[in-house]
């Protein structure tokens, strides 16, 4: 419905629809395969320790920053991680996407440079243009960015923050080299920096030989700001994930957490709490790791049959996604989409995951999680078709 003397704030006209969640909505038809989302697989989820969330306590408003107990499992959590922080510097959210918003409100305005890598997480690209971000983009290898384009943007574009995903990269699949979390912490102080590093996928390793430090943990001088979630290893619906951050900017952060919603709701923390002290937990992330290595490995056995003469990639070493390149420069997989999706088969053009969408317009990303071998058998030999269709009509 249209409203002609509608007044919208400014940035309102920067809002853009997710093009996830547009998908999402088509794939909720029956039949639909689906290698759009990056929703975890309900199967491997641990059980919900509801009695831990069962004291008449937990139902009235609890405190901005979170609950003690929360917090504190959260500190030690990263800490096993490689980041050492006091649970004053942890702040409960409601969902990582949560932090993504609130270091926007924090750091951003018209016009302000952000660093990202090349291709980037999609809904922090919605958030950070909704504030007026300038993004600017250093090309993502496997290993980690391309350092020498990394510190030329840092040198020229002078931005006020970088937006970096190390483990297991979405949409990439990069997993940062040790060297390069070095690297990028050494040039991180030297411009003084600050870092927003983002980790939902850092459990969900599959086979990685080498340590995965979180760069926060690397930084002597510049600022930063942590995010986690529970989303892709426990209960998405609940919407658990907390931010840490250098203690200077604690207030801020906690003050953009009153103004948001008061505070994260308490039944999840209780149960997020219980489960990251529990004895399962060891078993439960062994399992789903597991569980998703099998779901990786039918993928890629899937993708060398269908798309082996068509496009390149490497397998994911963690994380939900496969990232493909097509071959040849013939086609922009965003052309394939309806057709696709008429087939019954979704996934993600490319793109969507670079401030400038021809950028990504031989990619497409894949989820591997959701499906069974045998939907994956048929709906990537259906992508494919469609592809080839497409490439002969070109
Ligand atoms: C890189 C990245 N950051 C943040 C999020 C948001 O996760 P959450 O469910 O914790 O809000 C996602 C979800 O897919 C993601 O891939």
């Amino acid at each position: 419905m249209n409203l002609p003397d509608l007044q919208l704030a400014r940035r309102t006209g920067r809002l853009k629809s997710s093009l996830v969640r547009d998908i999402l909505a088509a794939t909720a038809r029956p039949g639909m395969i689906s290698f759009a989302g990056g929703l975890p697989a309900a199967d491997l989820m641990p059980a919900l320790p509801l009695a831990a969330t069962a004291d008449p306590a937990l139902y009235q408003y609890g405190c901005s920053e979170g609950e003690p107990a929360f917090r504190a499992a959260v500190a030690a959590w990263i800490g096993e991680a490689g980041l050492q922080v006091s649970s004053d510097q942890v702040l409960a959210l409601a969902g990582s996407q949560q932090g993504l918003d609130f270091a926007a409100k924090l750091l951003i305005d018209e016009g302000t440079p952000i660093l990202c890598e090349g291709p980037t997480y999609v809904a922090a690209l919605q958030v950070f243009e909704l504030f007026g971000a300038a993004i600017v983009c250093a090309p993502l290898n496997s290993n980690g960015p391309d350092l020498a384009a990394f510190e030329q943007l840092l040198e020229t574009q002078r931005p006020r923050a970088a937006y970096l995903i190390p483990c297991f990269q979405n949409p990439g699949g990069a997993c940062y080299s040790p060297a390069a979390r070095v690297a990028i912490a050494e040039l991180l102080d030297r411009y003084n920096v600050l870092l927003i590093e983002d980790e939902p996928y850092r459990s969900v390793a599959l086979d990685v030989d080498h340590p995965m430090t979180p760069i926060c943990s690397l930084l002597k001088r510049a600022p930063w700001i942590y995010l986690g979630s529970f989303s892709k290893i426990l209960w998405p619906g609940w919407r658990m994930g907390f931010l840490a951050a250098h203690p200077a900017l604690m207030p801020h952060l906690v003050r953009l957490k009153q103004s948001a919603d008061l505070h994260t709701q308490r039944p999840g923390q209780a149960a997020v709490a219980h489960w990251l002290g529990s004895g399962t937990r060891a078993a439960d992330l062994t399992r789903l790791r597991e569980g998703y290595r099998l779901r990786r490995n039918a993928m890629q056995a899937a993708l060398q049959r269908h798309f082996g003469a068509i496009a390149d990639w490497e397998m994911p070493r963690g994380g939900l996604f496969f990232w493909l390149k097509l071959r040849g420069d013939l086609l922009a997989t965003r052309a394939v989409l309806d057709h696709a999706l008429e087939q019954g088969v979704a996934f993600m053009p490319g793109e969507a995951f670079f401030p400038h969408p021809a950028d990504g317009r031989q990619y497409l990303r894949l989820n591997y999680s959701r499906a069974t071998p045998e939907e994956m058998e048929r709906g990537l030999a259906t992508l494919a078709a469609c592809i080839e269709a497409e490439l002969t009509e070109a």
